[in-house]
């Protein structure tokens, strides 16, 4: 049974608290922490928006949004004492003449009680909103400020995001949060490197042949169209959740756990990235944009069907790229990346394949290599992939054999989704697992570079039917190499 250490009484503050990822992530995540006795009962929760609404109306919206996320788990008694914590304020932050004075009554204000903003908003949006908090007065500490990603579409609007955020809020009050930090198994791979002495002396261009790290979605668009057609897979998914990924995996060992130590090593791991040329982007990264195909077996739009304005959109809804950290432990290790919308299924997986054993004495075709999959999600799961032998007469015959789930199997506690543990984090104020201004600003320099890269090439978004596992240029990537991507999609 998992043991809750409740949090300090706080106050949170929600702007765009009527938004997508209030409902379907924020207010969930708080209430799932309610349940589970984490939340203290005099704490705040106070949505606000430009929207009209009153308390009873939020509370309303609220409960909606925990009863979808609680299924056959809901609690009528505990949402009875919960929703006492919600409250609505009516506030355009970009407002002059914002009510303010309705929120601060909210507020406790005292001087060692967490005070949140969390900016759930277009990320327009964040500079204005901080200013006016810090002109509301409100800024000074124990306040934190949460900016959800995107931060910026390049390097430049991300710099300019973090200095408007920074003349109001000092760094140690900034939780710029990428919620695949606090996935399960993210922070499973951190004690799975550091706590066991197993790995660390393999963990190397010495042992490790390569890294492939997949994110794939079945999903498309979902209503998203707008925001996903100025950004795509590059800049959606790389330059934060499989960058973030790629840095845990190549990370030095911290020196603790617990401060900047984790963020250190992981922006020397950002800066450490080879960039790519544009006489490269053909061998080294694959573009790709869904066609009509299947979804769950029945038939999907493709891409520039499912845009509300068939504008002949160049947006890449899959990206694959080979990345080099450049370094004394990676040298000569590729890092294969591969992230795409409406692909064959949803999963998440990364997979450190080690080098073959250096001599093989039972015959060419048995297999001597080693492989450990970290499966994110779904089935969460640790996989080690051994070679033993087949049992039975008739020869020696050598298997690959997959170690039995470390993970999934082994508890069988509800998976808290990222975003609890990590409100849980900025309550407690742990940075840990937050990213630093310069490591959001290194990750965009490598994007930008290869966004660039792009654009001198001329290489549009090769097209792959819904449903399948992304381009055909991405097999022959790996072709090239001599390697393949593991596993089905
Ligand atoms: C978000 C992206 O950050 O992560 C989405 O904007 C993507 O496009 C999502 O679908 C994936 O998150 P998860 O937790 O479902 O893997």
């Amino acid at each position: 049974m998992a043991k809750f250490v409740p949090v300090d009484p706080f106050d949170i503050v929600i702007f765009g608290g009527t938004g997508d990822l209030s409902r379907r992530k924020l207010l969930p995540a708080l209430w799932h922490r309610w349940v589970d006795g984490q939340i203290p009962e005099n704490s705040t929760i106070v949505g606000t928006a430009r929207s009209d609404l009153d308390a009873a109306g939020y509370r309303k919206l609220a409960r909606e949004a925990c009863k979808a996320a609680s299924g056959d788990s809901w609690d009528e008694k505990a949402w009875a004492k919960f929703e006492k914590l919600v409250h609505y304020v009516t506030i355009d932050a970009t407002d002059p003449k914002a009510d303010w004075g309705s929120l601060r009554k909210l507020l406790k204000l005292e001087a060692k009680r967490p005070l949140v903003f969390y900016l759930a908003t277009s990320p327009h949006l964040y500079v204005d909103i901080c200013r006016a908090i810090g002109g509301a007065g409100l800024a000074a500490e124990p306040a934190r400020v949460v900016l959800e990603k995107p931060i910026g579409t390049d390097l430049d609007s991300a710099r300019a995001i973090n200095e408007g955020v920074g003349e109001v809020f000092a760094e140690r009050q900034v939780f710029r949060i990428d919620h695949y930090l606090g996935k399960e198994t993210v922070q499973n791979l951190m004690v799975l490197r550091f706590a066991n002495i197993l790995f660390e002396p393999l963990w190397s261009h010495n042992y490790i042949d390569h890294v492939q790290i997949t994110v794939a979605e079945n999903l498309g668009l979902e209503g998203r169209a707008d925001y996903y057609d100025r950004s795509g897979a590059l800049r959606d998914m790389v330059q934060n959740h499989m960058l973030q990924l790629l840095c845990l995996t190549a990370m030095e060992p911290p020196n603790n756990i617990d401060d900047d130590d984790i963020r250190t090593e992981k922006i020397k791991v950002l800066n450490a990235l080879s960039p790519i040329e544009a006489k490269d982007v053909r061998k080294q990264t694959v573009r790709g944009q869904y066609t009509a195909g299947l979804f769950d077996g029945k038939p999907a739009k493709g891409y520039l069907e499912e845009l509300s304005s068939a504008n002949g959109s160049k947006t890449e809804t899959f990206v694959a790229v080979k990345a080099e950290v450049k370094n004394w432990r990676w040298a000569g290790v590729p890092f294969y990346l591969r992230t795409g919308k409406r692909m064959s299924g949803r999963h998440s997986d990364i997979v450190i394949q080690f080098k073959s054993a250096p001599h093989n004495i039972f015959g060419q075709s048995a297999e001597t290599v080693n492989r450990l999959v970290i499966r994110l999600q779904p089935d969460e799961a640790v996989r080690l992939f051994v070679q033993i032998k087949e049992p039975g007469p008739g020869g020696l015959r050598v298997k690959s054999l997959c170690s039995s789930d470390l993970y999934a199997e082994s508890f069988t506690l509800r998976y808290p989704d990222a975003y609890e543990r990590l409100l849980m984090d900025i309550v407690r104020g742990n940075l840990s697992l937050f990213m630093r201004r310069e490591e959001v600003e290194a990750a965009w320099r490598w994007v930008d570079g290869l966004i660039e890269a792009w654009d001198a090439s001329g290489y549009a978004p090769e097209p792959y039917p819904a449903g399948t596992d992304g381009p055909l240029s991405s097999a022959v990537m790996m072709d090239r190499d001599g390697r393949s991507w593991w596993g089905e999609v």
